[in-house]
């Protein structure tokens, strides 16, 4: 086993301090790591706030989450779509109305190996629109409330970003000449990252006190593949959750909530973390190898600009 900077076992959530305070805020939590990672602040007791698609699945995950920690978890959700901007602005100025605070923004939702070309609201590409625009809007709304709170921003990437096509496809965002599951969800997990690493070097340019930090959880037994992917992948990763190469749900989610709760000192923004073991798919948590093309600072710069374009949103930094 690897040895990570917190020990052979990685990091753990035993290392987190009492949250009482604190407020999150994660995308997509009624379910899998963002579920976890739920679970796990509040047990801290964090309160937290999910943005989640589903009205249905958000009630049955926070009775759950109270039946689990007790009636006083503080946890609630405001309804959000990521494919729709609209419906990201609307809850965008609704926490901004309600929330005092936000010490982490976790960037967690995700579709994944779509199996077919299909489209958002706005006309991306479903993947790329949710897992980037939509988070990229998000941020862009939010920031200011984080930046009040001299917070945090984290960012659930994924191992993918090194498969596929290993950068950006400027001339044909939407994927209509070769769209392809996997690679076409690679894609979007890399923008994911290179928007992070970017967002970092504007915050610092800036001289603003805010964190962005870069995770993924590895191989992850959580519903991705069976809500999002094509009957082969449903299969093929309901038979590798079987075996050793994936780990589970809550397990995926330690990077995020190491990221989003770990003193500063300890962590580094230009790294990625996740689990360290085998393939980076499981193991104890710590800092992961990251490949050179996820900080390309042109591709990143003019990700960033179509990314403002297409969201119709400006950063004001
Ligand atoms: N599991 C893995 O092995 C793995 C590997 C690499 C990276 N990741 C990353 O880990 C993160 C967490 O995923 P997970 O594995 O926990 O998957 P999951 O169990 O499917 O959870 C994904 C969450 O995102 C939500 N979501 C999907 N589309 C949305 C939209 N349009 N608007 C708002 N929310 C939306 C889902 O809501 P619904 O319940 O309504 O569908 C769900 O709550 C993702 O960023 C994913 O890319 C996972």
């Amino acid at each position: 086993m690897p040895t990570t900077q917190y020990g052979k076992q990685g990091w753990t959530p035993a290392r987190i301090e009492d949250l009482n305070g604190k407020t999150f805020v994660i995308t997509g939590a009624n379910t899998g790591a963002g579920f976890e990672a739920s679970r796990i602040l509040l047990s801290k007791g964090a309160e937290v706030v999910m943005l989640n698609r589903n009205e249905q699945k958000s009630n049955k995950a926070i009775a759950d989450l109270k039946g689990a920690l007790g009636a006083s978890a503080k946890v609630s959700f405001i309804k959000m779509d990521l494919s729709e901007l609209a419906s990201v602005g609307s809850a965008a100025a609704d926490l901004n109305k309600t929330l005092p605070k936000i010490d982490a923004l976790m960037c967690n939702a995700a579709i994944a190996q779509v199996p077919k070309q299909t489209f958002t609201t706005d006309g991306f590409e479903s993947q790329l629109g949710v897992n980037h625009y939509g988070h990229f809007l998000l941020c862009g709304l939010l920031y200011e409330k984080v930046e009040q709170s001299n917070g945090r921003i984290v960012v659930v990437g994924s191992e993918g970003y090194k498969m596929g096509i290993k950068t950006i496809q400027f001339d044909d965002m939407n994927w209509d000449k070769n769209y392809h599951p996997m690679n076409t969800y690679c894609h979007s997990k890399l923008a994911q990252i290179m928007f992070a690493y970017e967002l970092q070097d504007r915050i610092k340019a800036a001289n603003k006190d805010v964190q962005v930090y870069v995770c993924h959880p590895g191989a992850s037994a959580t519903s991705l593949i069976k809500n999002s992917g094509g009957l082969k992948d449903r299969i093929l990763f309901g038979l590798m959750s079987m075996t050793p190469l994936v780990q589970s749900a809550e397990r995926g989610a330690y990077p995020e909530v190491m990221c989003a709760t770990e003193a500063e000192e300890n962590l580094n923004e230009k790294a990625y973390y996740g689990p360290t073991g085998r393939m980076q798919w499981t193991g104890p948590v710590g800092k992961c190898k990251l490949e050179p093309h996820a900080q390309d600072k042109a591709v990143a710069t003019t990700l960033w600009t179509i990314s403002e374009k297409e969201t119709n949103f400006k950063w004001n930094f």
